[in-house]
C-alpha cells in the first residue's frame, strides 16, 4: 500500500477517528477522549489518509518534558501488515525528536501481540510492568521506552 498522508486531525476528522477506534480496538476509548486531545495545547491528534482521502489511521501523542509518550495509534484493520502503523510510529519519533524530546515512551497491554511486534521492531524495549493495570480485564501494562537519537 501507498504510504498515507499524514496530517494534524480537525474537529471534521472526529467522526471517522471514533469510527476507526470503535473498528479498530478491542477496548475502544469514546470520542470524547479524541476530542478532548484536540483541544489540549501539548496533544498531537494525526490522522493518516488513504490516496482516496479517506482517514485510515491514527495516532495521538504528547510532547512533554523531552518525551514523546505514545497514547494511540491505530490502521483500519482491512489495511494491516502493509507498513501504515511503522509510518505513524516513525512521523511521531522524528516530529518529537525535531520539537526536542529525547526519548519515547508507550503503555500497551501485554497480550497486544501486534502493537508489541511493531514497537520492539522500532527499538522499544519494555522496561516496567504495572501489574493488573487494566480495570476492564486485570491485565498486565507493559512500559516500553526508546531513545531518540
Ligand atoms: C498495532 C498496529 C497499529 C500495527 O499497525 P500495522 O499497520 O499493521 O503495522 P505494520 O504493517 O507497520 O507492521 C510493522 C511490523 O510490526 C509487526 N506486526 C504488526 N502486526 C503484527 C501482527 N499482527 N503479528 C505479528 N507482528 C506484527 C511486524 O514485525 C510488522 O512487520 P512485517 O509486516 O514486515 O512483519 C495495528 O495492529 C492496530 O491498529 N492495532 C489495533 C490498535 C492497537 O492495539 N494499537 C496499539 C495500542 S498500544
Amino acid at each position: 500500500m501507498a504510504p498515507v498522508a499524514i496530517a494534524p486531525a480537525t474537529a471534521a476528522d472526529l467522526d471517522a477517528i471514533a469510527a476507526l477506534e470503535l473498528l479498530g480496538n478491542r477496548h475502544p476509548w469514546p470520542r470524547s477522549v479524541f476530542e478532548g486531545e484536540l483541544a489540549r495545547a501539548h496533544a498531537h491528534l494525526d490522522v493518516g489518509r488513504a490516496a482516496d482521502s479517506h482517514v485510515v489511521a491514527f495516532c495521538n501523542w504528547w510532547c512533554v518534558a523531552g518525551e514523546v509518550q505514545i497514547h494511540a495509534i491505530t490502521a483500519h484493520p482491512a489495511l494491516r501488515r502493509a507498513g501504515i502503523g511503522t509510518q505513524l510510529l516513525a512521523h511521531m519519533l522524528d516530529a518529537g525528536g525535531a520539537a526536542g524530546a529525547r526519548t519515547a515512551t508507550l503503555e500497551v497491554r501485554r497480550t497486544n501481540a501486534p502493537a508489541i511486534a511493531l514497537y520492539t521492531r522500532a527499538g522499544f524495549r519494555s522496561v516496567h510492568v504495572r501489574a493488573r493495570y487494566y480495570a476492564d480485564n486485570d491485565e498486565d501494562a507493559l512500559i516500553m521506552m526508546r531513545d531518540l537519537a
